[in-house]
């Protein structure tokens, strides 16, 4: 069965973008998933940029304009996903809300849709939890971001779009950050993953090619996979040395670990 996840988050520059294209990356890969990106971040556009897609004839804009068929928008990638564009016409006739509609006609063919949000909390947002089974919220670890990512889980839930968990980016592992216990208790949500910075991922993006295809092993991609894994119901197994050693010591589960396997579980 097919699974629309949205990701969001009320704030720019945290690592949204980026999360579709490495989840998509490892579940056509890793997973051998039938994978689906769309761009829905209908003002600024810009996981065409992250893949090296700039030069689209369709996209979503001429969908919701009904200058073509979804199908006709849809680009097969070097990276193993299709992926839907975006361009930055400008959106003011775009009537975002057909997104769903539109989502809905096209998931079938897939296993899982993965759609990129606008870190803007209007319509364009709106849009992205409608047409969304489940949202993915990105958090990085300082007050400014969880305050954000506070609302975000309050007006996903009053929609009642159910949010699988958060992702936990950008950790510097430094004592000033707040603590996933902290950001558990404040969002009220999970975490489903946590992401240490690494260059890697800037380094990648100006390679325009997902991280998780140009660094496969670091410690973020891996937990890519790992997340991946559990959303997908599929355990994924780390044979770097240090994990097998981990699992040989019987060293405890982290928490994000304990949540994804809450996770398969369900
Ligand atoms: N875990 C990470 N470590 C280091 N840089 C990251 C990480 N995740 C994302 N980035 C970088 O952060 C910047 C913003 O990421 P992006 O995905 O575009 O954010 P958003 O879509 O939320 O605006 C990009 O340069 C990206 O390469
Ligand atoms: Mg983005």
């Amino acid at each position: 069965m097919s699974k629309v996840y949205g990701v969001i988050a009320i704030k720019g520059g945290v690592g949204k973008t980026t999360a579709v294209a490495n989840l998509g990356a490892v579940l056509a890969n890793d997973f051998k998933k039938k994978v689906l990106l769309v761009d829905a971040n209908f003002s600024a556009p810009n996981l065409g940029l992250h893949l090296g897609i700039t030069n689209a004839k369709k996209t979503l804009h001429d969908v919701l304009l009904e200058n073509c068929k979804i199908e006709k928008a849809v680009l097969s990638t070097g990276y193993g996903f299709d992926f839907l564009p975006a361009d930055l016409r400008g959106s003011g006739k775009i009537k975002h809300f057909q997104l769903k509609q539109y989502v809905d006609k096209i998931k079938n063919n897939y296993d899982v849709v993965l759609i990129d949000s606008s870190p803007n909390l209007n319509h364009e947002m709106l849009a992205v939890m409608i047409a969304s089974d489940e949202l993915l919220v990105v958090t990085t670890p300082d007050y400014p971001t969880l305050s954000c990512t506070m609302h975000a889980v309050k007006i996903a839930k009053r929609r009642r779009t159910p949010i699988t968990g958060l992702i936990l980016n950008r950790v510097y592992n430094k004592k000033f950050e707040l603590t996933i216990a902290d950001v558990e208790e404040a969002a009220e949500t999970p975490v489903l993953a946590l992401l240490p910075h690494e260059i890697n991922f800037m380094e990648s993006l100006s390679m325009t090619k997902p991280a998780a295809l140009h660094a496969p092993k670091t410690e973020a991609v891996v937990e890519y996979k790992k997340l991946a894994g559990a959303l997908v119901g599929e355990n994924f197994k780390d044979q770097r040395l240090k994990a097998k050693l981990e699992r040989l010591l019987r060293i405890k589960k982290s928490k994000q670990e304990e949540n994804r396997a809450v996770l398969m579980q369900k």
